[in-house]
């Protein structure tokens, strides 16, 4: 799968530019400030509907302006897409693909597969767990939009639920256990998923570890509700039995919004007790594993960015990156082109406040 061109209007500091890209490496380089993760932002959107940084659509429209318009071509072993995202200052959204109006935002799901890499997931290990939890989020969705609707009619019901249970002194048990039924039921799917997703994340990230170094990586999903059997019954049974405590609480404490990741190196828990490189390691491990899970599920590996990751990596793991992403496409985000090698035959943008220079 790759992108073969991208045009902006009005989106962040661009007012109309238009790129064509290799299908392999496109290095983006650039001074601080001048717009290259800002290119990048712009494909992930068209993977996962949404930024990956800005809280609202609207801080994506050029400053002064009322509408930014997206266009990207993209393709993969089957077919060819045109899609087009018009973003307005009114909060409207559209997407077409293939001159389709999609009417929601979880039908462009599937399309295009993109894994970001970007200096912030080098916290993942020991970052909260809903980073590792929206780590997880992402890459099903892409993949599943049924998973993706379920987790969002979870996120309704989970907000219905604690607006109720605020009221600790006239919580109404009809209500919450009438919200827990739909909480149980759309729980138990993400539950589901999440297992079998980490069960094929962890073979592939351990894998990967083996090949960077000689430690051993063991990635378990840490449910908050540990059920037998995952099941909507047994999750509306578990849920209605814990509602004393949650009225207690005045907050939904139980569910696959407490869900985590644990990730063992050599035995003992990466967060407590991993060095700064083990976990830079073995992130590097979960995100080129997330790459691997995409292939093995669509067939075809998803495209990669690197926002300025390079800089961050010693020579080893770059090294190994670099032999990783060569027949694959990738954009790469740097302050030099001066990658280690891993820019030989790769395609060069030069970013210079707004404007994009193909070298
Ligand atoms: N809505 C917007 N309208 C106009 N300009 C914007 C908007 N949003 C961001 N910018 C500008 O975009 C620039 C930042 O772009 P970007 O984050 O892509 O930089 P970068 O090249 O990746 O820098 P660094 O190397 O520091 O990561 C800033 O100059 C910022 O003012
Ligand atoms: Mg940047």
């Amino acid at each position: 799968m790759y992108i073969s061109s991208l045009s902006l209007k009005n989106f962040r500091n661009y007012t109309d530019q238009r790129a064509e890209f290799s299908p392999l490496t496109n290095v983006i380089y650039g001074n601080n400030a001048q717009g290259k993760t800002n290119i990048l932002e712009a494909l992930y959107l068209f993977s996962q509907g949404r930024s990956h940084r800005a809280k609202t659509d609207r801080e994506l429209i050029r400053f002064g302006t009322d509408a930014a318009r997206l266009d990207i071509e993209f393709h993969d072993a089957e077919r060819d897409y045109k899609a087009v995202m018009l973003l307005e200052k009114n909060g409207r959204k559209s997407i077409l693909v293939n001159h389709v109006r999609l009417t929601k935002l979880s039908m462009l799901m599937n399309y295009l597969n993109i894994v970001m890499f970007s200096p912030e997931d080098l916290n993942l290990i020991k970052g909260s767990p809903s980073s590792r939890r929206r780590f997880i989020d992402a890459a099903i969705s892409q993949l599943y939009p049924s998973y993706l609707s379920a987790l969002n009619d979870y996120k309704k019901a989970l907000i219905q639920k604690n607006s109720l249970l605020k009221d600790r002194k006239n919580a109404d048990r009809a209500m919450i256990s009438v919200w827990n039924e739909q909480l149980a039921d759309n729980g138990a799917r993400i539950m589901t998923a999440r297992g079998e997703f980490v069960e094929l994340l962890n073979s592939f990230a351990g894998k990967i570890q083996k090949e960077i170094s000689s430690e051993t990586l063991e990635i378990t999903y840490s449910p908050s509700v540990k059920l037998e059997n995952i099941s909507g019954e047994a999750m509306l049974e578990y849920l209605d039995s814990r509602m004393k405590r949650e009225i207690e609480f005045a907050s939904a404490i139980f569910g696959v919004q407490r869900d985590d990741l644990r990730v063992m190196i050599n035995g003992s828990d990466a967060r407590l007790f991993g060095s700064q490189g083990q976990q830079r390691t073995a992130t590097l491990a979960m995100k080129m594993a997330m790459s691997e899970y995409i292939r093995h599920i669509k067939g075809e590996y998803p495209v990669l960015l690197l926002d300025d990751i390079m800089s961050e990596l010693d020579i080893s793991r770059r090294s190994y990156l670099a032999e990783k992403i060569r027949d694959k496409q990738v954009f790469i985000t740097s302050t030099d082109t001066d990658l280690n090698g891993s820019t030989d035959n790769a395609r060069l943008f030069r970013i210079d406040n707004g404007t994009i220079f193909k070298e």
